[in-house]
Order: C-alpha cells, then sequence, then structure tokens
C-alpha cells in the first residue's frame, strides 16, 4: 500500500524522525520510516527504492548531518526527480546544492510548527500528467516494419546513468525560463555517441519503457524525434526544419517559426523546454554530422546550426567547452 509520507533523514536526528512520525500518524498521515518499516530479514536496499517509489511525497529533514549523508542526498535526488520532495530544516545548515534552490522550511520547536509541515504536504501539487509526442521506435529493415526490444542485453551502466541524469533534475517551476543554467550536479544533456547497430536506439526505447512504466518520473512532457530516415546518405534528411517546427508548435511557441533564425529557433525551443520537467529524445542525428571523412577535427560535429545551438543552450557545460575552443 502506499504511504502519504516517507521521511528521509540522518541517523543523528533519530529523536526528531521518531517525533516527527508520531506527530504525522497523529494527524492521520500514513508514514513510511526505515526504523519501523524494514523488515528485520528484507532486503535493505529493495525495500527502500520500492517504499520511495510509492509514497506520495518524501520529507526531507536537512540538517548539518543530513546534508553530508549519502543515504539522504540519494532518497533527495529521487525525490526531486519524480517531483514529490518536501523539505524541512532542522539546523541552521544549508541544503547542500542543488537542493539549496528548494523552499525548506525551517522547523525550530516540532509542536509549534507542526502546522507548517502538514500545509507544506497539502499545499504541494499532484505530479503533472505528462504531455507526450513521439515514441522511439526501431526499425526492422527485413520485415519492413518497427519493433520492441524485449530484453535488453546488459546496458545496465547506461540505463543507471540515464536515470541517475534525470533524477538529478529539479522542477524550478518558479524560476524564469531565461535561466537555462543547470545548478551543479544537475544533468541536462546526455549524448550517446556510437557506431551504426550498437544499440543506440535500443537503449532510448528500453529507457523511454522504464519511464512510461514508472508513471513518467515526474516529466510534465516527453517529446520524441528521429532524424534517422531509410535510403542512400544523399536522400537523407539534412535539415532540422521540419522538426524545429513540429517541436515550436508542439511546446506551444506563439510567434512566426518561418522568421526565426537558425539560432533564435534553438533559442526559443531550449527556453520552452527548460521551462518544464522534460524529457527530450533525439535520435538518428548522424545525417547531420560531418562524416569522418571530413578530417579529425570536425568529424562527428553537428552540421546543422539550430540544432547545435539547442544543445548549447541546454547544456551550459558544451557552452563553456564551445568558448574555450574559440
Ligand atoms: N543491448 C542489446 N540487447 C539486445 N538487442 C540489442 C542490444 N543492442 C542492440 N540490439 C539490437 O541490435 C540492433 C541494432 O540496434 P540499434 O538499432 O538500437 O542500433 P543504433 O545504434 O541505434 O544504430 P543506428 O546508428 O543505425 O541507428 C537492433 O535490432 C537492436 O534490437
Ligand atoms: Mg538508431
Amino acid at each position: 500500500m502506499a504511504n502519504d509520507i516517507f521521511i528521509s533523514y540522518s541517523r543523528k536526528d533519530v529523536a526528531f524522525a521518531r517525533a516527527l512520525e508520531e506527530k504525522l500518524n497523529g494527524a492521520g498521515l500514513s508514514v513510511w520510516r526505515d526504523e519501523t518499516r524494514l523488515a528485520p530479514a528484507g532486503v535493505f536496499t529493495t525495500e527502500i527504492a520500492s517504499a520511495l517509489r510509492r509514497a506520495r511525497r518524501v520529507l526531507v529533514v536537512w540538517s548539518a548531518e543530513s546534508a553530508t549523508s549519502d543515504w539522504v542526498l540519494d532518497e533527495a535526488r529521487f525525490a526531486c526527480g519524480h517531483c514529490k520532495m518536501l523539505s524541512i530544516r532542522i539546523d541552521n545548515a544549508r541544503p547542500p546544492n542543488p537542493f539549496s534552490q528548494v523552499n525548506a522550511i525551517r522547523v525550530q520547536d516540532l509542536r509549534a510548527d507542526f502546522d507548517k509541515i502538514i500545509s507544506l504536504f497539502h499545499a504541494a501539487p499532484e505530479p503533472m500528467q505528462a504531455n507526450i509526442f513521439g515514441l522511439p521506435q526501431l526499425f526492422d529493415q527485413k520485415a519492413n516494419n518497427f519493433f520492441v526490444v524485449d530484453h535488453l542485453i546488459g546496458r545496465t551502466e547506461e540505463l543507471t546513468s540515464l536515470q541517475r541524469a534525470w533524477n538529478s533534475g529539479i522542477a524550478l517551476r518558479d524560476e524564469v525560463p531565461e535561466k537555462l543554467g543547470a545548478p551543479p550536479g544537475k544533468h541536462n544533456v546526455m549524448i550517446f555517441h556510437a557506431m551504426g547497430g550498437a544499440g543506440k536506439t535500443a537503449l532510448i526505447t528500453t529507457y523511454y519503457r522504464l519511464m512510461e512504466r514508472g508513471g513518467w518520473m515526474g516529466a510534465e512532457a516527453v517529446y520524441v524525434w528521429s532524424f534517422y530516415s531509410q535510403g542512400t546518405d544523399e536522400q537523407r534528411q539534412g535539415s532540422t526544419d521540419e522538426f524545429f517546427f513540429h517541436a515550436l508548435n508542439w511546446f506551444g511557441y506563439k510567434g512566426n517559426i518561418s522568421n526565426l533564425s537558425p539560432n533564435r529557433r534553438a533559442l526559443e525551443l531550449a527556453k520552452l523546454v527548460a521551462s518544464r520537467r522534460t524529457l527530450l529524445v533525439l535520435d538518428g542525428i548522424e545525417p547531420l554530422q560531418w562524416p569522418t571523412t571530413q578530417g579529425r577535427l570536425i568529424a562527428g560535429s553537428l552540421k546543422d546550426t539550430a540544432l547545435r545551438e539547442l544543445l548549447t543552450y541546454l547544456c551550459p557545460l558544451i557552452r563553456f567547452e564551445a568558448e574555450k575552443r574559440c
């Protein structure tokens, strides 16, 4: 059964956590806390992961101790990634980045401040329903049909990295979209770069299915576009016009797209993508990359200005690298 609140805290703050659990139970809320809920012979991490997934909210108790606890940080990352984190501070220590950006209420006296915690619980918006476009698809040339990989062999490391990157994101709903930078520790962009047939599409298809099965894990928008097209290299899609027109419309751009320069298209789309918790999947971009025959310096880099700029806006690190190269 799903619990209302999962309490994430440091062992050193156990006295506070016990008192908090008691008060929450008294207010009619069901609580999951390791000390009272973990089965003695249970598989520790699996039970905690399942409780985290099933809880409606995760209440993180920040303190000087919990700010350096790997357990608490992992749980907070998960909760943020799933848009269900509530934060309180029980001493003067600031939560570590990127959690310092989330408003944590200060609790000095549990009895006096308890109403604030209850209001926090009731005021938190329900995670939004994801708005979805597209589906990463594998194409079987022989059967001339699309298919889904049933069992991905290996790739645990890549799937874990994807999940970690997703969980590092926080829905900064109050931030102005113009601020596209990522707080430290947040990953905006992941690039999978491998030879044809290595399994890039199979990997993202599997990740997409995992997200779908997990109720989209806090995503408010999921957009998938494949630049992959069949045919010879000459016939392949060499421009991103169709993508930018479709994506800008889909994300709600109201202006005239035809009048936008490639850079402006990229900026407007990046702002719309960053204004919500978005999973943007761009697959099969090799027709838009310089081939290896072009020499070592530009081989693999993107020919298309608008797409290059889009990634640059979404990933401040790439911008930094690009500036360093100039
Ligand atoms: N880890 C895996 N487990 C099972 N099947 C896999 C795995 N990786 C790849 N495949 C299979 O290998 C084939 C090629 O994989 P896929 O199309 O994902 O490669 P790709 O890197 O996207 O290639 P391209 O660059 O041509 O788009 C597919 O039939 C896919 O199902
Ligand atoms: Mg592919």
